[in-house]
């Protein structure tokens, strides 16, 4: 009798902690899948902190962000683009975070230096190509891409998207501003049909036999392969992938991530919430739901990714992509790719 009763007060207690702890806190995000909710709950049922969402384009949380100034309920910004973290960093709206945990699990390559933001899933932006037309000789570095044996083969989305400022800002700080714009001005030549539609799209275009060559992340074939709609499966199933630059600096990468807030209401739940998302529960999740590399040294792959095998990555420190994002806008203008 007396040990129930011990345990009933040692649950009391933890109840009691878990409320003191934080109860709950806030997530401005850009990121919109169905399988994080599910990931935000297993926070929440192992904490006891309760996780609300804010979902809106990255640019807009920004914004928001800098209207509501300490006043803002928010306690992490998540971002699928280190760019975005950068900016939100540069415009004064994130904090360090000092965490033994993140700073031994998060490979620096992979975080702010300052400790403001940490990337939590990977990815790299890669070719999908029709393998009918397009000897695997052929393919070579994103470099390559601005050679007039593309001429109107290839597919691309708008300059508008991140991933695309992001890819031209590591040619801008490998090559400089010039080679850069002169490599957009190609490409764009190249093209297919003007840039237009999502990555997903880029991909049933080739299979549709527009172009012969789409440039899209890595999680994006996943997510095709993985699609409710038997067309999509069909349109992932037909294509074949090739990793860029393996013969010099590597494939261009990118993470999704978070940082907490400069004003972060319940900043020691925040920080939990951080640890949680480069947990090993929750980085052997994100291969399995959304197809994104783990950021986590050992964390396991999925079997698509076990099959596309280890590739080299360009070990381009991801602040500089947020630092020359502005920059890769206007070459893309000066370039003409819309
Ligand atoms: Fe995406």
């Amino acid at each position: 009798m007396k040990s129930k009763i011990a345990l009933l007060i040692s649950a009391l207690a933890t109840c009691l902690a878990a409320n003191a702890a934080g109860d709950a806190i806030t997530l401005y995000s850009h990121r919109h899948y169905q399988s994080d909710e599910q990931l935000f709950q297993r926070f929440a049922e192992k904490t006891g902190i309760e996780v609300k969402v804010v979902k809106a384009s990255a640019d807009e949380l920004i914004e928001r962000l800098k209207a509501e100034g300490e006043n803002s309920p928010a306690d992490i910004l998540i971002a699928a683009d280190a760019g975005r973290l950068q900016r939100a960093k540069a415009a004064g709206l994130l904090q360090s975070v000092d965490s033994d945990t993140l700073a031994s699990r998060i490979p620096a390559t992979y975080r702010d230096p300052d400790d403001t933001w940490f990337g939590f899933t990977l990815r790299s932006r890669i070719f999908a190509y029709a393998s009918d037309r397009v000897d695997a000789s052929e393919l070579g570095s994103y470099e390559d891409l601005a050679d007039d044996k593309w001429r109107g083969r290839l597919l691309i989305r708008s300059s508008a998207n991140i991933y695309n400022q992001s890819l031209l800002a590591s040619l801008i700080a490998h090559h400089g501003e010039a080679d850069a714009q002169s490599w957009a001005a190609a490409v764009r030549k190249n093209m297919a049909r003007p840039p237009q539609g999502s990555d997903r799209d880029q991909m049933r275009a080739v299979a549709a036999g527009l172009g012969d060559l789409a440039v899209v992340n890595t999680y994006y074939v996943g997510l095709l392969l993985r699609s409710d709609n038997p067309k999509d499966r069909e349109v992932a199933r037909s294509l074949s992938i090739h990793f860029p630059n393996q013969e010099d600096r590597g494939a261009h990468v990118n993470v999704s991530g978070a940082g907490m807030t400069r004003h972060s209401p319940n900043p020691e739940a925040a920080i939990k919430f951080l640890e949680f998302l480069a947990s090993d529960e929750a980085q052997a999740t994100f291969p399995q739901t959304t197809s994104e590399y783990p950021v986590v040294e050992d964390a396991p792959w999925s079997d698509l990714q076990l099959i596309w095998g280890e590739f080299k990555r360009d070990s381009l420190n991801l602040n500089t992509l947020g630092d020359l994002n502005t920059q890769a806008v206007q070459t893309f203008n000066k370039a003409g790719w819309e």
